[in-house]
């Protein structure tokens, strides 16, 4: 705990007077900091995990981009901004971790809740919100601009030919069944991927990562955290994670009424499908041979694995 200490003294000049751990996500630890009369939330990447390089790689380009958005009326106070270090930063980093420190938000996460009619009304609206941005704001997207490349396909297909011999037995065994469907999912994936990047779809801010857990209830406010996934992607980026949902229908509804024409693109919703399922069954393989893992994280990594590629033997994806 000690290094936290230090970060936000020589960091951010705070003098914390508690530091206590909090439940964190997918992606990083959390602790709640008391420092003045303020409260804080501050997010640690571990160092050691595989996948921190790429949650953290892009936060100077997504960082600023919040920083932007937060100024525009229809989002104010419905999106966090991480805040800046001495040094004008958005995060910064020890040994042990990139850090990146935000206001504390006293509130609810929506979580296993479902989502209440007034809730899916101003997710509808802070998604069609930001939709309405795309290359032509004042601040640089490049970075954040999406390729249609899937990175991650080259070692997950090595993880399942070459290297699989050298795969852990229990892997193996929850893998193989699935093998066959993983590689015919990687092959349409790629095919899709080379027929997005000839077109000529229309590209948006996106989140990408819309789910109940980066959703908080503050007062009257609906505020959606967790920006690492910042893109400027198709929106289908973002409906891929809304229109399995049951308030999908209602959702579409609030939205059209800033995006009247908005029809889904299919080709490009079966791509983030695709690539998100392939992505979540990569993250696991990769914590489960990289992270070295305590046995009792291991077992649960090991379930939603097999859980994952369950799923893909439904068919849905092909
Ligand atoms: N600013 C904040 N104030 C209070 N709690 C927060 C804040 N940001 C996130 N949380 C809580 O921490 C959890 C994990 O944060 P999140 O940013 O989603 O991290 P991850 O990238 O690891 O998923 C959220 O589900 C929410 O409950
Ligand atoms: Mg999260």
């Amino acid at each position: 705990m000690n290094n936290i200490f230090c970060i936000l003294k020589n960091h951010y000049g705070l003098e914390a007077i508690d530091v206590v751990s909090q439940q964190g996500g997918w992606a990083a630890l959390a602790y709640k900091v008391t420092a003045g009369n303020r409260s804080y939330f501050l997010k640690m990447y571990e160092k050691s995990r595989a996948s921190t390089p790429k949650w953290t790689a892009l936060i100077d380009e997504y960082a600023p981009i919040l920083a932007w958005l937060s100024q525009h009326r229809l989002l104010k106070g419905k999106i966090p901004v991480p805040l800046l270090t001495n040094h004008g930063y958005y995060k910064c980093e020890d040994d042990e971790g990139i850090y990146m420190l935000y206001d504390y938000i006293d509130g609810e996460t929506v979580g296993e809740k479902k989502l209440t009619a007034a809730q899916v009304v101003q997710l509808s609206e802070i998604i069609a919100e930001l939709h309405s941005y795309g290359e032509e704001i004042p601040v640089n997207t490049e970075k954040i601009k999406e390729s249609f490349d899937v990175p991650f396909l080259r070692q997950l297909k090595n993880a399942l030919d070459q290297d699989c011999k050298r795969l852990p037995s229990d892997i193996k065994t929850v893998i193989q069944p699935h093998a066959g469907q993983v590689r015919h999912l990687i092959h349409r994936v790629e095919e899709w991927s080379i027929a997005l990047k000839k077109g000529q779809v229309r590209l948006a801010l996106c989140h990408t990562d819309i789910h109940h857990w980066n959703l908080m209830q503050s007062g009257q406010h609906l505020i959606l955290i967790d920006w690492e996934g910042l893109r400027l992607a198709p929106v289908e980026s973002d409906f891929m994670c809304l229109v399995d949902e049951p308030y999908y229908p209602e959702f579409v509804r609030v939205y059209r009424e800033k995006h009247k024409n908005f029809d889904i693109h299919p080709g490009a919703l079966r791509f983030y499908k695709g690539r998100r399922k392939l992505e979540d069954i990569w993250e696991f393989l990769e914590q489960l041979l990289f992270d070295g893992q305590a046995d009792a994280e291991r077992a649960k990594t090991m379930a939603s694995l097999a859980k994952e590629l369950e799923e893909i033997g439904e068919g849905y994806y092909v």
